[in-house]
């Protein structure tokens, strides 16, 4: 933990430092963006990593991973938030994650803007820069502040627009803040009251679904399920109002 702590702050002052200055924007697709700023982070994280921790595998966004198999698997996002970087929109984060034997054990999400630093450990609870977090205590979607985000096929294929429509009118409001890992970590402190999301990758969604669940919430797929990584999708809030979430979602899938 404090190695991950000490490689998120190092790999968000990166991000700190490149924030509203010019930088190279490339495309990755239609409206999928990476620049140099995601590179810089992602080459910090993985070299650090294979120092400290050769025989450790990662997975990272910007393909700068390594290694397969073994016991431990490091899941890397070196910045969420890219459009909102590239913008100058102050709403980025730093995602790591690790998994032993192929469950998460280590979860930490760093807004090196706020210099809010959410960290969970299986089993050890959730805080924020140090104080113990849970999710909010709220037990009716109608007073709920929810955030989601769209996928980067939005244009082609419409996802999450249906969702969204149902979501605005049983919730107080929806949030659409452009970091899948902040909008988690928001959840486990209580900020949001709850989120979903689909078409995520596993390092949108790794350590902040650790935190959720560490911070006292429930998190599932959108069949109320753990096949969160694998299905790419999630529905994270406190008990009672996950219920009433997957029940929206239920409705709009006909099932
Ligand atoms: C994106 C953000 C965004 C979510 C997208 C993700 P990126 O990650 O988490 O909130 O809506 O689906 O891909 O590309 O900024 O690392
Ligand atoms: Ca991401
Ligand atoms: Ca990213």
């Amino acid at each position: 933990m404090d190695f991950a702590v000490e490689l998120a702050r190092r790999a968000g002052q990166v991000l700190r430092e490149g924030f509203g200055r010019a930088h190279r924007v490339e495309h990755k697709g239609e409206i999928d963006l990476v620049t140099e700023v995601d590179r810089r982070s992602e080459a910090l994280i993985v070299e650090e990593i294979r120092h400290r921790f050769p025989n450790h595998a990662i997975l990272a966004e910007e393909g700068g991973g390594q290694g397969v198999g073994g016991k431990y698997r490091w899941i890397v996002d070196p910045l969420d938030g890219t459009t909102n970087f590239a913008h100058g929109y102050p709403c980025i984060s730093v995602c790591l994650a690790l998994e032993y034997r192929g469950e998460l054990t280590l979860g930490v999400v760093y807004d090196p803007l706020r210099e809010e630093l959410f960290a969970a450990e299986r089993g050890g609870g959730a805080c924020l820069n140090g104080r113990p977090i849970r999710v909010s205590a709220l037990s009716d979607l109608s007073e709920a502040l929810l955030a989601t985000g769209f996928p980067y096929d939005v244009r082609r294929t419409g996802s999450n627009l249906e969702l969204f429509a149902r979501f605005i009118r049983r919730a107080q409001a929806i949030r659409r803040d452009g970091s899948a890992a902040l909008d988690l970590a928001y959840v486990a402190c209580g900020r949001f009251d709850g989120f979903w999301e689909m078409k995520l990758k596993p390092w949108d969604l790794a350590a902040g679904m650790l935190l959720v669940s560490e911070a006292g919430g429930q998190v599932s797929d959108f069949r109320g399920e753990g096949k969160i990584l694998e299905r790419g999708e999630i529905v994270a809030a406190n008990a009672v109002l996950h219920v009433q979430m997957l029940e929206v979602i239920r409705e709009a899938q006909g099932r």
